[in-house]
């Protein structure tokens, strides 16, 4: 006699404070940055634009690091992106996944790269440099972020024309989404800008905001606190530079017990 089918889907693996997700996805992008999708814990809860602890089981040892969740928060994968360093502990091993590994995801997703840390606008930038995009992929697929804002403008800066990743998700995928193309296309601008090649837009982006050539180029007038939101994600030194710039137009920083007319979030740490 054929044994019935399962009803309930396997329990979740777990590793002491650890989910045991599968890899169901891998693109190498170039030769230094990579993404990949895994399964997700449904009792997984996180607000999209959060970070999470990932990494790989290494002698016998959880080997973590911090991961901006680059999917929104209402998928069933996981999605990340990620840098590849050479001598990295986590990223040299990392970037050698392939479909059906295993991979430690930690239970406590968190951060401030989140809506309720600003107060309320009309126009939202999303200012990533290098894998500080990640977050913003999460956030550009959320559709609350357009039910409160009119525009929402993703800048992405990076050294190389082939670190422009996401551009075709970016530009033509989601505004043309058959489920969320329709809410998201009349407010989604994408903006990306190379430092260290030719392109159309070139330039570091504090450069772009200072010089008012964004605004420009997006068609949308300069800078004010009564109206523009920001989130900003990328390395120790750009954040600096990015904050000191809102900080001398007034712009206030928030978070979620304090909400302000900007959030940030480191996308690495120098060591
Ligand atoms: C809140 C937070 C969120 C993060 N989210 C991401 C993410 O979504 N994707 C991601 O790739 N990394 C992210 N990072 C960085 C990540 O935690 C690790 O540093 C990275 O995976 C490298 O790990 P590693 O052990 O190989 O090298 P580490 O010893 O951690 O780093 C070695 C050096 O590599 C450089 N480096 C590390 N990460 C990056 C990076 N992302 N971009 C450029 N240079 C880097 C730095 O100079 C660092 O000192 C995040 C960090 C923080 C604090
Ligand atoms: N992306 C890569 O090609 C790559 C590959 C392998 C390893 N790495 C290593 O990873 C680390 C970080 O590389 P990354 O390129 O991802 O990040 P990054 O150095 O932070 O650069 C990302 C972008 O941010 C810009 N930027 C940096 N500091 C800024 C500031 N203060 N104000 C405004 N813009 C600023 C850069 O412009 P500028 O070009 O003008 O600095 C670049 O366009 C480095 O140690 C690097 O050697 C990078």
């Amino acid at each position: 006699m054929q044994q019935a089918a399962t009803l309930v889907a396997p329990p979740p693996k777990a590793r002491g404070v650890f989910n045991v997700e599968t890899v169901t996805d891998v693109r190498h992008w170039t030769p230094s940055l990579f993404s990949f999708k895994t399964t997700r814990d449904p009792a997984l809860r996180f607000a999209s634009g959060q970070f999470v602890m990932l990494g790989l089981e290494v002698e016998g040892k959880p080997l973590l690091r911090a991961y901006s969740i680059a999917s929104p928060a209402w998928a069933d994968e996981l999605e990340f992106y990620s840098i590849k360093v050479a001598d990295g502990p986590l990223t040299s091993r990392l970037q050698k996944i392939v479909v059906g590994d295993e991979l430690l995801v930690g239970r406590k997703p968190t951060g401030t790269l989140v809506l309720d840390g600003l107060r309320p606008g009309r126009n939202l930038y999303l200012v990533g440099t290098g894998t500080g995009l990640a977050p913003f992929l999460s956030l550009v697929r959320e559709p609350e972020v357009y039910e409160r804002f009119d525009n929402v403008i993703v800048t992405h800066t990076v050294r190389e024309v082939a670190d422009l990743n996401y551009r075709e998700f970016l530009s033509h995928d989601l505004p043309n989404d058959p489920d969320l193309g329709e809410l998201i296309a009349p407010k989604l601008i994408y903006y990306p800008t190379v430092t260290r090649e030719p392109f159309v837009t070139q330039g570091r982006i504090t450069d772009l905001i200072a010089s008012g050539q964004l605004f420009v180029d997006i068609g949308l007038p300069p800078l004010d606190r009564a109206r523009d939101r920001l989130m900003l994600c990328g390395g120790p030194s750009v954040l600096a530079d990015l904050k000191t710039l809102l900080l001398e137009r007034d712009y206030e920083e928030g978070s979620i017990a304090n909400p302000g007319d900007f959030v940030l979030e480191r996308a690495f740490v120098e060591t």
